[in-house]
């Protein structure tokens, strides 16, 4: 009986490990967020198991060493040609950045370049594919392309049409760098990385578009007459674009990952939607529907996975004023709305009362004790089998 019932909690544990379905991007463009120690505490309080960063910088490999967090490494664009042209830079990187720090920290993809196909840097274009493989190949050489996988996130400018999303098709002028790539990442089994936001859509056509479709609110949907498929958020329909692209290109069974989702929540005169409602009713109905862990109406069979952008607001990038404001927590640590997740200090005026430290070295000690009634529960486990 006990065996049975430890039995079944050890499955429950394996599958929810297997099927995590909502990420973050913890982008740290800014001098004010929280030290990367503080960011594991906030994340273990959020029960957020899967985190992407965009460089591979050391204090936070560090910093998430033991913590149950599995990571995405980014090797960023500036690197892309260097590394094409280079194997051993590419097995130096590899060594220094990943290897360096497995297992205790749990590196389990490499983003290649972020957004390079969509980008008009064709420079680029032409060194994506190259630096991929010498990375793929060093991870060979050292064994670890069972542990981590290479991938290569894609804005939504590498498709052309996209609607309805069955008519999805990539860019022409992209295919000689698009089919080689995927043909790459069909042998190697990894999946199609997109940053799709809603968001992003909206803000173009703000005239056209019922915000409601936007946000994952009562709407009257789309109607894809192709596949006689209904649509009632855009979010699904940006990733059936991708699966649609895809298929047309001769990949049919590669896997979608949203590698970038999110709504900022606050933004220049010219930036329709991107206020604090809007972006917590995005970022809440996204939570509920990820928490579902569901399919498209495409492919109502591979659960969709999803990283939000972002953790922080970013004070220090450039550009239109939502892009300072994408973050679930403001940089004090505190949340920028509420969807269900505690800040490291409270959102209100009280805050100041609270030291950062005390809170921190609370949420802390809990996960804890979390995690060594788990680690014994396991053990024991071991022990009855
Ligand atoms: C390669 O790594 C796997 C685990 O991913 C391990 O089982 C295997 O023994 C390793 N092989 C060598 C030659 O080290």
């Amino acid at each position: 009986m006990i065996g049975d019932l430890f039995r079944f909690v050890a499955a429950v544990l394996t599958v929810n490990a297997s099927t995590w379905t909502y990420g973050v991007n913890y982008g740290r463009i800014a001098d004010n967020i929280p030290k990367p120690e503080s960011v594991v505490t906030l994340l273990k309080a959020a029960k957020i198991k899967n985190v992407r960063i965009y460089d591979a910088d050391h204090g936070v490999l560090k910093a998430f060493k033991n913590s149950g967090i599995e990571m995405i490494v980014g090797l960023g664009n500036e690197y892309l040609k260097d590394i094409s042209v280079s194997e051993d830079h590419a097995i130096s990187w590899v060594k220094e950045n990943v290897q360096a720090f497995l297992p205790a920290t749990q590196i389990r993809g490499i983003a290649v370049g972020n957004e390079v196909l969509g980008s008009t840097d064709v420079e680029l274009w032409e060194v994506l594919l190259g630096a991929v493989k010498n990375v793929y190949n060093a991870l060979s050489g050292l064994n670890l392309t069972n542990v981590v996988q290479v991938s290569s996130p894609h804005s939504e400018a590498v498709f052309g049409i996209s609607y309805p999303p069955s008519s999805c098709v990539f860019k022409e002028a992209l295919t000689p760098y698009m089919k080689p790539l995927l043909q790459f990442f069909s042998q190697i089994n990894s999946p199609f990385y997109v940053n799709a936001y809603p968001f992003l859509a909206y803000m173009s056509d703000p005239e056209h578009i019922d915000i409601n479709y936007a946000l994952f609110q009562s709407n009257s949907g789309i109607y894809d007459a192709k596949t006689k498929l209904h649509y009632d958020n855009m979010f699904y329909a940006q990733i059936d674009a991708a699966y649609a692209a895809l298929e047309t290109a001769g990949f049919p069974k590669m896997e979608v990952i949203v590698s970038e989702t999110g709504w900022a929540s606050r933004g220049d005169a010219n930036e329709a939607g991107a206020t604090v409602k809007n972006a917590r009713t995005y970022n809440h109905n996204l939570r509920k529907l990820l928490a579902k862990k569901k399919g498209t109406p495409l492919r109502p069979k591979i659960v969709v996975k999803a990283y939000v952008f972002a953790l922080f607001n970013e004070n220090l990038k450039p550009g239109p004023t939502s892009e300072r404001n994408f973050g679930l927590f403001k940089a004090d640590g505190s949340i920028s709305y509420d969807i269900g997740f505690t800040g490291l200090v409270p959102s209100s005026a009280v805050s100041s009362l609270l030291s950062l430290k005390d809170l921190g070295a609370e949420g802390c000690f809990r996960s804890y004790s979390l995690l060594l009634t788990i680690s014994a529960a396991i053990l024991l486990l071991n022990l009855t089998w």
